[in-house]
């Protein structure tokens, strides 16, 4: 699934992103050469990297 349209950045590439350290969707994003754009993706990115947080502690 496409998380961020703008940039083609799919879920599994923000989840991975999480897990290497990323805490925000904007180091996300940073980690995978990209940056956010119209911001329509951040809600649901950051959902992810929590989940992904929560399931690491
Ligand atoms: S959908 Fe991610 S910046 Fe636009």
């Amino acid at each position: 699934m496409v998380v961020c349209s703008c940039n083609a950045i799919r879920e599994r590439d923000v989840r991975e992103a999480a897990r290497s350290g990323a805490g925000c969707p904007i180091q996300a994003y940073a980690s995978l050469g990209r940056r956010p754009r119209c911001g329509q993706c951040l809600p649901f990115a950051r959902e992810l990297i929590a989940e992904e947080r929560a399931a690491a502690a």
